[in-house]
């Protein structure tokens, strides 16, 4: 994700800021760029990838100041270059800013500008619209201007600003992207992240959604949306830096967890127009491509290979086309049927995997169209699509994926609904509805996330076993091959999923007293079923650990723990019954004492073959 750092004061801006954005450098970040205010100019100095590079290009010691504003950028519009990375200035250089987040409908704005004011635009990004915007309402006063433009700006955003005609002060804005005041002696700071300031300053206030703030050397004053002053006690920040970066969590496993309601929102919201009308920027997929289509195939690895399994339910149901999906290793060498009326879906939160990308390459060659569902703007799998479709999950650093993988169902929701409504074979209402129940998807999460108590405490009794088997059917039994794998990665317990229907094919001839199963039962058509396989196993002496929708209370009479979550339609228990499960193997492999964030023998990125 983005970072802003901002300084004011009396020492090395430059320094000063450049250390700030090292501090969040872990966030992850493709170019970075810096803006000072030097002899009534406003300088700015950009790079693509790391921040080495931007070191080089600013090491002249005459380029300093007291005051100026730094990014990293974690590119969304317009792919990793030295012209699309951060600050954006207005025609003139005289208004800077830098970003994080999405302008929604920066398109619009700058059709505005180009049409209606000439405006040209030196990069691809949403945040350029923004100084031009700030600069058509400049009259003198700054404050004023940001909040003329910021009332014209859709989406969710961070932003710090400076003039050259107002060089005493940085005005930030939050609305949904976090943005933090660092209180100093004849200094102050602005940032995304208090490790960026950390070093220097302890005392901090934390920014509310729609406030603005102005930030001099002496003072940082903050506004609310009605620009009524508004009073806030600082807090004293005691953590360490390695604990801030993780937002006070102890892994970015867990952080990331907690991040996924923002992810789903941030990659559904920003995707759907006033209407409901699901908008795929950059995706040119018609009516006639879509009738053309006689299968798609699903190529993935690890997790996003499950979230592949959970896109062939819907987008086969909402399609009507059948849909295949494979792990990318196995695909790539069995000489698969592909087309040119063969629509291949490569899923991959890296981009970088190399089984996807030689799958991609053997479709491609023989003729399939390539749509991608990648996390990491520009990266290769991105780089070789017909058509891009990103996760906005932000950076994922724990080797676990978690929010990728929920944002990568939503796409594939998105993608159904989309190809099922053009193509007819998906009514309107149910379009609507399940428009409706995804957008309602977020806050329920975000309830679930409040307490884990008894996910913990589950974990604590059972964190000595040393296997674990995980059931469900339908969707459920996608599900179970992801908290099984979760579970496999950090916790190094032997796990085994399979469809619940399976089991007395062979599986069941393992259960023995006290077995732990993982029973997924979130779904209503298949839950008499579910309810029947439990007993099987309960009746063999498996202990039965279920995860049901609330409300559901008939499941406390066949299963010896439950755990609820929120209540949605079937087709989307996915988003919601995987949490628990990332928690649980969360839980499991805090109690023996794993390295969560770095699990053995694991990468990120598995860029071999
Ligand atoms: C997930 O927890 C794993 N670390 C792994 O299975 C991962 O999903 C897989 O390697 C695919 O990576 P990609 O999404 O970057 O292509």
């Amino acid at each position: 994700m983005c970072g802003i750092v901002g300084y004011i004061g009396k020492a090395n801006a430059k320094e000063i800021i450049v250390e700030g954005l090292r501090r969040l450098e872990y966030r992850g970040y493709d170019s970075a760029g810096i803006a000072l205010y030097r002899n009534g100019k406003i300088e700015t100095r950009k790079h693509v990838g790391e921040l080495k590079n931007l070191e080089k290009i600013i090491a002249d010691p005459e380029y300093d100041s007291y005051m100026g504003i730094g990014h990293t950028r974690w590119a969304t519009h317009g792919v990793p270059s030295d012209i699309n990375a951060h600050p954006h200035s207005n025609s003139d250089n005289t208004i800077t800013v830098v970003h994080n987040g999405i302008i929604e409908n920066f398109l619009e704005l700058r059709r505005m500008l180009e049409e209606e004011h000439n405006v040209v635009f030196r990069s691809d990004t949403d945040t350029e619209v923004i100084a031009h915007l700030i600069s058509l309402y400049y009259d003198g006063d700054l404050h004023e201007a940001v909040n003329k433009a910021v009332a014209k700006m859709r989406g969710a955003y961070a932003i710090a600003v400076i003039c050259a005609s107002e060089p005493d002060k940085i005005i930030g804005v939050r609305k949904d992207a976090p943005l933090v005041a660092g209180i100093g002696e004849g200094c102050n700071f602005l940032a995304s992240d208090i490790p960026a300031f950390l070093r220097y300053v302890r005392r901090v206030i934390f920014l509310e959604n729609n406030e603005t703030v102005v930030v001099t050397r002496e003072k940082i004053t903050i506004y609310d949306e009605n620009n009524e002053q508004v009073e806030r006690e600082p807090y004293h920040v005691d953590w360490d830096v390695d604990a801030a970066e993780k937002g006070g969590y102890p892994f970015f496993m867990m952080k990331e967890i907690h991040e996924q309601p923002k992810a789903l929102a941030d990659t559904l919201k920003r995707r759907l127009d006033e209407n409901g009308d699901i908008v795929l920027d950059g995706i040119s997929l018609a009516r006639e491509d879509i009738d053309r289509l006689s299968r798609i195939y699903i190529v993935a690895c690890g997790t996003a290979y499950h979230a592949g399994l959970v896109g062939k339910y819907v987008i086969e149901k909402m399609t009507r086309i059948p849909v295949e999906v494979d792990v990318a290793s196995e695909f790539r060498y069995r000489d698969p049927y592909v087309d040119e009326n063969t629509l291949f879906i490569a899923i991959s939160q890296s981009g970088e995997t190399q089984d996807t990308l030689a799958a991609l390459r053997e479709a491609k060659g023989k003729g399939a169209r390539i749509l991608s569902v990648v996390n990491v703007v520009g990266s290769s799998v991105a780089r070789e699509s017909d058509d891009v479709f990103y996760t906005w999950a932000g950076p994922e650093i724990a080797v676990a994926s978690t929010k990728a993988y929920v944002t990568q169902l939503m796409c594939m929701y998105m993608i159904g609904l989309y190809m099922g409504r053009l193509k007819g074979t998906l009514a309107e209402a149910d379009y609507h509805d399940t428009i409706r129940e995804l957008l309602a998807v977020p806050d329920k999460l975000a309830a679930f996330l409040e307490d884990d108590t008894q996910i913990k405490n589950l974990a604590k009794r059972f964190y000595r076993r040393n296997e674990m088997f995980y059931i469900g059917r339908g969707l459920d039994s996608t599900v179970a091959y992801e908290g099984s794998l979760k579970m496999k990665e950090i916790s190094y317990i032997n796990t085994f999923a399979i469809a619940a229907g399976e089991l007395k094919h062979g599986t069941i001839a393992l259960v023995e007293e006290g077995t732990l199963f993982i029973t997924l039962a979130t779904q209503d058509k298949l839950f008499e079923k579910m309810l029947s396989n439990i007993e099987e196993i309960r009746a063999r002496g498996a202990y039965v650990v279920a995860v049901a929708k609330e409300g559901n209370r008939e499941i406390e009479t066949k299963a010896d723990e439950v755990i609820y979550i929120p209540s949605c339609p079937d087709d989307l228990t996915p988003l919601l019954s995987v949490v628990p499960l990332q928690l649980f193997a969360y839980h499991v492999a805090d109690a023996r004492k794993n390295n969560i964030d770095k699990p053995r023998n694991l990468a990120k990125s598995v860029t071999v073959e």
